[in-house]
């Protein structure tokens, strides 16, 4: 088994859109480079419209128009060792080889995605069959029972309409669809914003749980950086459609480089300390006319000539840990 079960190589890409009359491109994603180790929980932050649902849906080869590829590539080793360019499969492709049997991928906002028609056990036996999977239907609503207790949910649920169940649930038995083909990787953005805190650290831990059992890898993303801090292995920080910074999750809090990783950490509220948490000045920039050179500079505290006219290069401390920043590199 390789030690990368997935490899993001300059990827770049984003929105075809009209402004009235005017096409314009939103660079939502720009040059990301980074690897999905075996195993592990690799983290997406940043703010929000910095790119990290456009990743995830490039990543899952969703790519449909208004969204383009525009360079890079996305490889994957599958299940039986194959290496697949999911930027070079076509849709049908992407569907029947990758979707659900490699990769499962929770949307944003997916506690809407359930048919509000339709019993749970429906909406599940209805993705078997979209797979061509033949389970008879004792052997199906069964698998079912055994994926929806995993995720703490009564087997009772199966026989319920969505409007039946609290967000929470209805949450868990999204989460519980993209389980349910053993996939070997997750993609999960924001599996938990719409949920009470408590409610979010339960699915949280049932998710990590099944990962691990299962020896999966999850990408997660989220905007919350407790939310990193308690489940990942690796993060990836996203500025403008950048990741800035990628390292262990270890690195990453006791020493941010980035100064936009940095201003991140310092808004977590940590235990016991009463000061007034330091916002981050300005907006993010408008991706249709990115900044030139580093397209953090505009709101960066450390800015230098440099970063207003060259974006900056990647500097890898190790393998698993680079930075895209000026003040790192020993060029300038
Ligand atoms: N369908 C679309 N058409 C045009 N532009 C889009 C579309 N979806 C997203 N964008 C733009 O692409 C950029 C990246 O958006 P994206 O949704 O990937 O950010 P995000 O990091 O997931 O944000 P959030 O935390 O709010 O979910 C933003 O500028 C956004 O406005
Ligand atoms: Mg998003």
């Amino acid at each position: 088994m390789p030690k990368n079960i997935l490899s993001v190589e300059n990827l770049n890409g984003g929105y075809e859109v009209f402004v009235g009359r005017r096409r314009v491109f939103v660079h939502a994603v720009d040059d990301v480079t980074f690897s999905l180790h075996n195993n592990e929980v690799l983290g997406v932050a940043g703010e929000s419209g910095c790119g990290k649902s456009t990743l995830a849906k490039m990543i899952y080869g969703a790519i449909i128009p208004p969204l383009l590829v525009k360079g890079g590539s996305i490889s994957i080793t599958t299940k039986g060792g194959e290496v697949l360019n999911i930027n070079k499969l076509s849709i049908d492709e992407v569907r029947r080889k990758i979707w659900w049997i490699e990769i499962s991928y929770i949307p944003q906002n997916s506690m809407n995605v359930l048919n509000p028609l339709k019993r749970i056990k429906d909406q599940f036996i209805d993705v078997f069959r979209y797979h061509g999977i033949k389970m008879d239907k004792t052997e199906t609503v069964e698998h079912l029972r055994d994926t929806l207790t995993t995720l703490g949910l009564p087997p009772e649920v199966i026989n319920a309409y969505p409007h039946q169940l609290s967000g929470g649930m209805r949450q868990r038995v999204v989460i519980a669809l993209s389980l349910v083909f053993n996939p070997r990787i997750i993609l999960a953005d924001e599996p938990t914003t719409a949920v009470d805190v408590v409610t979010q650290r339960t699915i949280l831990s049932l998710l990590k749980e099944w990962r691990e059992n299962n020896k999966s890898s999850l990408v997660l993303i989220s905007h919350d950086m407790s939310v990193h801090a308690y489940m990942d292995d690796r993060i990836a920080i996203m500025y403008a459609g950048n990741v800035v910074e990628l390292g262990s999750s270890l690195d990453i809090f006791k020493e941010p480089l980035h100064p936009y990783t940095r201003a991140l950490i310092e808004s977590l509220i940590r235990k016991g300390d009463k000061s007034i948490r330091k916002g981050l000045a300005g907006q993010p920039p408008d991706l249709i006319n990115p900044p030139p050179g580093c397209r953090f500079h505009p709101r960066c505290p450390y800015v230098m000539n440099i970063c207003r006219s060259e974006e900056p290069v990647t500097t890898f401390l190790d393998n698993d840990r680079y930075v895209r920043c000026w003040l790192y590199t020993s060029s300038r």
